[in-house]
């Protein structure tokens, strides 16, 4: 296997390889576009061969997603909530959650190229001044089944990060992290390909489950980069499908 560095380019994010810009990055100077397949972001990893692919979410959907989160799944305050994003890519979610309020941003990024392009759209952010006072935003680079989570309440959220093995694998290893502890854990899964395997999961309850709509912006975005795909082997709708979780307490 050949390893991949932190400075290598990836497939995708040149305009012959269907690369163009979301109106999301040029409203705030970052760089969150591009499709990259699953196939090109191996970098050594044993669980590099169940990513799904780069995308960042419609910031529409990501927005209406959490607001639907606030009003029906949330159970403490916003400011007391520790968001991750599983599967951060560049940073596109971090960034919108750093809008909202939380205690703290956390995204977990296995790729080391596009954890090192998220560290720098995040430092962008705060230079610009569009971090709230006191919040802090974090990327950790490595595997989402490896990582220790905060104790206190958690949002997290997977915009299709990862195959089911994985999936099981994070949840089994999120549940044990959080025996004896009662604080609240809630799941948003964006294009949620994996839901079989929270449904064959004891301790977790769905809340949420509906489409969300993409704004007329986004989709025309969204479109076009799946259009301009060399392979055409991914594709995106006007609508997300989408779920929420919480995770019960174990006894
Ligand atoms: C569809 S992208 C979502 C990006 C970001 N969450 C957003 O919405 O803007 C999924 C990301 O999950 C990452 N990923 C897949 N498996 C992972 C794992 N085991 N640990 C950490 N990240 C992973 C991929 O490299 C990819 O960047």
């Amino acid at each position: 296997m050949i390893e991949m560095t932190k400075h290598q380019r990836l497939p995708g994010l040149r305009k012959d390889e269907g690369y163009t810009v979301h109106p999301f990055d040029e409203a705030y100077g970052v760089r969150t576009s591009g499709l990259i397949a699953g196939r090109h972001l191996r970098a050594g990893h044993k669980h590099d061969r169940d990513i799904t692919a780069y995308f960042g979410v419609a910031p529409s959907v990501f927005r209406k997603l959490l607001a639907k989160w606030r009003r029906g799944g949330s159970r403490a305050p916003m400011e007391k909530y520790c968001f991750v994003d599983v599967g951060a890519g560049m940073g596109r979610a971090m960034l919108l959650a750093g809008e909202m309020g939380f205690r703290e941003v956390v995204g977990v990024e296995l790729n080391p190229v596009l954890a090192r392009i998220a560290r720098k759209n995040l430092l962008r952010w705060s230079v610009d001044g569009r971090l709230l006072a006191r919040q802090r935003m974090k990327l950790i680079e490595g595997d989402a089944t490896e990582i220790k989570l905060p104790a206190g309440p958690l949002v997290l959220f997977l915009f299709n990060p990862f195959e089911a093995r994985v999936m099981k694998r994070f949840l089994r290893a999120l549940e044990e992290q959080r025996v004896g502890n009662s604080a609240p854990v809630e799941l948003l899964y964006v294009n949620r390909e994996q839901e079989a395997v929270l449904e064959g999961r004891k301790r977790w309850v769905r809340f949420y489950l509906g489409e969300v709509a993409r704004t007329k912006t986004d989709a025309i975005a969204d479109h076009r980069i799946m259009a301009a795909q060399p392979d055409g082997e991914y594709t995106s709708g006007n609508f997300e499908e989408c779920s929420g979780w919480r995770l019960v307490p174990a006894k």
